[in-house]
């Protein structure tokens, strides 16, 4: 009798504990903003930017984030008009709390006529050797009414000579009418980043775009996985009720061992968590052979479990951006993937709003970086611009996960590993 109630008493706490608050913030904010603003070569080039419809400030969100040494850098993507840049650089120490973004490498790619610049960038994921991988939607306009203007591409930039070293136009044959291109992760192995590969989310057309680096060819997967969730798909959020059908897109690289390296993976609209092994996605010829290799893990996270980003650290403890409930979570990908190993690592209900990219980076120690954006607010012209709407977080993912079940090591309780 004494051991059923204990047994109920554990059942009770753990259920409840993946969404109770978290004992600690290990979280903090590095920047943030009411609205964003640019570094123009001169006050007169910002005003004449302005009048000519080239800056309208409350149409520029930030999306993704990336960290490399004494930079981080952030995306704008260009989802309504009047985007000046859209991809800037920050210093990682700055002494003011909104500061100017610098857009990267210089203001000449963000300008082009043709597809030889930017046109939308979405985010980033920088490889072990300096060299950020950068996600272009060629898509303009999203939120008013979308132009194709270029194919979605995939630019490498040198972080040590600051120049765009690769650009990968994603061939015809692997994006779909109505395609979103929205996220992308770099797989690089050795010291060198030979064999490196690039795994690409289709959002909307259900889809794993492939790149390998040696000979820059693509190959793409479709799974039913990648689907959303019919009631995923209804969001609630600060009593703003939308309906989004995003399919795969968080994805997040284990460990590397004896050659192999697991990505998790999952839908935005959806609670649940998938896994499959790289060596399978980078072999082009399992693309219409590897049905079984992608495979359901454990629990469903629950009815407001949508989750954007996820990224793992050296420990192999995932973090993850949960988007309804303005919280990271985190999970031991040691352990199975099942409520009870799931926990809250931060949680608040002004500054985490929405939290949309979040990757790790390759400092020691690590920490993770956050940005977060409200973008349903965005999408749905409710950004007030007058609140803070836009922050720069970062993580101590240790910290974080200290004494909580995402610790990989043996704690008092004694039940791992
Ligand atoms: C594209 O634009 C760049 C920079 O403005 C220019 O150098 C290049 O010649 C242009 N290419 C084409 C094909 O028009
Ligand atoms: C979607 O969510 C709203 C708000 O919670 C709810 O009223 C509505 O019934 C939901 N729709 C479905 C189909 O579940
Ligand atoms: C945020 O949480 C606090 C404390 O629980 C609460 O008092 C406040 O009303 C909440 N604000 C919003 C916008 O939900």
């Amino acid at each position: 009798m004494l051991l059923r109630l204990v047994c109920i008493a554990v059942v009770l706490a753990t259920s409840d504990s993946f969404n109770s608050f978290p004992q600690r913030n290990a979280i903090e904010t590095l920047y943030r903003w009411k609205q964003i603003d640019y570094a123009f070569p001169s006050p007169q080039r910002r005003r004449l930017a302005i009048q000519n419809g080239e800056f309208n400030q409350i149409n520029v969100i930030p999306l993704g984030i990336e960290r490399w040494q004494d930079r981080v850098f952030v995306s704008t993507p260009r989802w309504k008009k009047g985007v000046p840049a859209t991809l800037s650089s920050l210093p990682v120490a700055s002494q003011e709390e909104s500061p100017l973004l610098a857009p990267y490498p210089s203001w000449d790619w963000h300008n082009a006529d043709n597809c030889t610049g930017f046109t939308s960038i979405y985010r980033m994921s920088i490889d072990d050797c300096g060299v950020m991988w950068v996600l272009d939607s060629g898509q303009v306009e999203a939120f008013e009414t979308a132009r194709q203007l270029c194919p979605p591409t995939l630019f490498a930039i040198s972080l040590a000579t600051d120049t765009v070293v690769g650009r990968f136009p994603i061939p015809s044959e692997y994006v779909l009418q109505n395609s979103l291109i929205t996220n992308l992760v770099v797989d690089s192995r050795d010291a060198q980043c030979r064999d490196l590969h690039v795994y690409i989310a289709d959002a909307w057309r259900f889809g794993l775009i492939v790149f390998r680096d040696s000979d820059t060819s693509f190959w793409r997967f479709n799974h039913y996985s990648f689907y959303p969730e019919p009631l995923l798909s209804n969001y609630t959020l600060h009593g703003l009720n939308y309906q989004w059908s995003d399919g795969l897109f968080g994805m997040s690289l284990g460990q590397y061992q004896l050659g192999d390296r697991p990505l998790y993976y999952h839908s935005m609209s959806s609670s649940l968590e998938f896994v499959v092994k790289t060596s399978v996605i980078r072999d082009p010829s399992r693309v219409n052979n590897a049905v079984d290799e992608f495979k359901l893990l454990g629990d469903s996270r629950g009815l407001r479990g949508q989750v954007s980003a996820a990224a793992i650290d050296r420990n192999g403890v995932m973090l993850f951006n949960l988007i309804s409930q303005d919280s990271i979570g985190c999970w031991d990908t040691r352990k199975e993937y099942k409520l009870h190993n799931l926990r809250i690592v931060a949680q608040n209900n002004e500054t985490l709003v929405f939290p949309n990219d979040l990757r790790i980076d390759h400092e020691v120690p690590q920490l993770g970086w956050i940005i977060t954006n409200r973008l349903p607010m965005y999408q749905f012209n409710l950004i007030n611009p007058n609140e803070y709407n836009y922050r720069v977080m970062f993580i101590d993912p240790n910290a974080a996960i200290e004494g909580t079940v995402c610790q990989p090591f043996e704690n008092d309780h004694g039940y791992y590993l």
